[in-house]
């Protein structure tokens, strides 16, 4: 399985701590050319590997961490997402929900990476806590994962594992996974939970 980030602002470079800290390969992009971010990359770790949006568009699993409002963008970058799996950790706060097509926003983003698996994630903590050892002594950090792709999620609670989280499955994004997806100008009640499941 291979891993990108797509995005290497605040949420893109925790990401990256999480794999560097586990000694695991990921390739990160965004518009600026690999040149320009990989002083960042190589601060992070011998193991995030800046690279262009189209080379980091061949892993197989992607993180997509930019802000809501440019992920129509992101998904222009390929003809067709079959056989990816994207981790949406967008949150749509202060989006108007008419804008949505009355969809949760991660079902809005699905619908534009056409034939991608979607699974919503790692979208409910700040990057100053996302970016910080979810190992503590006795238990990790929980990630929420939903998905309206029941086979979506177990790739990515593996994953969430590696990197050393405890996922927890919520179901699909307009039933548990509401509660993780900001509305207008609401938040669901799980984000900013910082919550720690004891050793799994
Ligand atoms: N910040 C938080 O605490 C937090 C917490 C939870 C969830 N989130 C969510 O996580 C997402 C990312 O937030 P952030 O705070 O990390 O935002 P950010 O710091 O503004 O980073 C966004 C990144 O996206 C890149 N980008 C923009 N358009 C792109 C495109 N078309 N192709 C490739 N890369 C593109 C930008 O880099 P270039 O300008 O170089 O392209 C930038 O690195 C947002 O949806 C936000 O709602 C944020």
């Amino acid at each position: 399985m291979s891993y990108a980030i797509v995005g290497f602002g605040k949420i893109g470079q925790a990401l990256a701590h999480a794999f560097a800290r586990n000694n695991m390969d990921v390739t990160v992009a965004s518009r600026r050319s690999p040149e320009e971010l990989a002083p960042q990359a190589r601060a992070i770790g011998p193991t995030v590997a800046a690279k262009s949006l189209q080379e980091a568009l061949k892993a197989d699993i992607i993180f997509l961490a930019v802000l809501f409002e440019q992920h129509p963008e992101v998904a222009k970058a390929l003809p067709s997402w079959k056989g990816k799996t994207i981790i949406d950790t967008t949150n749509a706060f202060g989006v108007p929900p008419e804008d949505l097509d009355g969809l949760p926003s991660s079902a809005f983003v699905a619908k534009a990476f056409d034939g991608a698996k979607l699974v919503k994630g790692f979208n409910h903590l700040g990057a100053g806590t996302l970016v910080t050892d979810p190992v503590i002594e006795g238990g990790h950090r929980v990630v929420f994962l939903s998905s309206d792709d029941e086979d979506a999620i177990a790739p990515v609670a593996d994953l969430a594992k590696q990197l050393g989280f405890a996922p927890v499955k919520l179901g699909k994004l307009n039933e548990g996974g509401a509660l993780v997806q900001a509305r207008g100008r609401t938040w669901g009640s799980l984000i900013f939970q910082d919550l720690f499941k004891k050793q799994q």
